[in-house]
């Protein structure tokens, strides 16, 4: 079978998942990842740290694309993560933005080919995706969308919505082919101390960055690494997680600010319900360093 031609836009360098889901394209045949475009508070900065990890995982060809640092509307705090610390050079050159790579990569001037859609993978605030949908419609039926986000089973919203909750409307209301992994099912996805330690023990420059990466992370967090994002991106290949077709809507006023909601009416998402959380963690170990 073909490999699935994917972008992965993150928000890398906050919680570790990213860079684990980042670890996890590039050791995944199922998948071929076209680019990395980064979001979020400072996307130039981010676009550093993943093009730090690529070159280190021997793939500095695959481009790498900064977005958009500001949400739609919703303030923010300034600040990043510690992973940062271990950047000698983290000032970013590059031109080109997120959203124009991600419409060129579309193929806006050529017929859909339902076969073969462009996947988009989100793993942070949803600014690029919504900007680029809102800017070019005619990419909604040339992409499917794999996003980590949102909440449906309890009442309170999650990160990457509730930082840009009108992106994620604009994205949810877009009609594109949507499927939404949410802390529903990726809180059951953790490591354990053993997982950490067999990624310590690996050889190589790959192995050695992940755990620097984990360490520098833990110091701060002060727990496991959760499978947020490694999970949106496991489901493109391995049926670890049930989906059902329901309607999200996110919330935009008030207290439910942010939050996902299913409500009675038409379906615009799959979304995911149940996970075998051995099976996804198995899965993540066996690709998210090479053989
Ligand atoms: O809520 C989990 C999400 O927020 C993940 O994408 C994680 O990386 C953080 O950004
Ligand atoms: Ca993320």
């Amino acid at each position: 079978m073909k490999a699935q031609r994917i972008i992965l836009d993150t928000d890398i360098g906050d919680d570790i998942d990213d860079a684990l889901a980042l670890a996890v394209a590039l050791h995944s045949p199922e998948v071929e990842l076209h680019g990395v475009t980064t979001v979020f508070k400072n996307a130039p900065r981010r676009a550093v740290l993943a093009r730090h990890l690529l070159q280190t995982f021997g793939r500095k060809k695959i481009p790498v694309i900064a977005g958009c640092s500001k949400p739609l509307l919703q303030p923010f705090e300034p600040g990043l993560g510690s992973q940062f610390q271990m950047l000698e050079d983290d000032v970013w050159n590059e031109s080109g933005h997120a959203v124009d790579f991600i419409v060129q990569a579309a193929r806006v001037d050529e017929e859909p080919d339902p076969e073969n859609l462009l996947t988009l993978v989100p793993i942070g605030p949803l600014t690029n995706i919504a900007v680029a949908l809102a800017r070019e419609p005619e990419l909604i039926p040339r992409v499917r969308i794999v996003l980590m986000g949102g909440q449906w089973s309890k009442p309170a919203a999650e990160w990457n919505i509730v930082c840009d909750p009108e992106a994620a409307a604009i994205v949810f209301n877009s009609g594109a082919e949507i499927s939404m992994v949410g802390l529903d099912v990726t809180m059951r996805c953790c490591l354990e101390a053993a997982h950490i330690e067999t990624i310590a023990q690996k050889a190589g420059a790959s192995a050695k960055l992940l755990s620097e990466l984990i360490r520098l992370w833990q110091r701060d967090s002060q727990h496991a690494p959760v499978l947020h994002d490694p999970l949106a991106l496991l489901t493109l290949f391995d049926d670890c997680v049930k989906f059902e077709d329901k309607r999200i809507e996110v919330a935009l006023c008030g207290e439910e600010r942010g939050r996902t909601i299913i409500v009675e009416d038409e379906p615009n998402a799959r979304v995911a319900v149940d996970v075998d959380a051995p099976r996804a963690v198995a899965a993540f170990m066996s690709r998210v360093l090479p053989k």
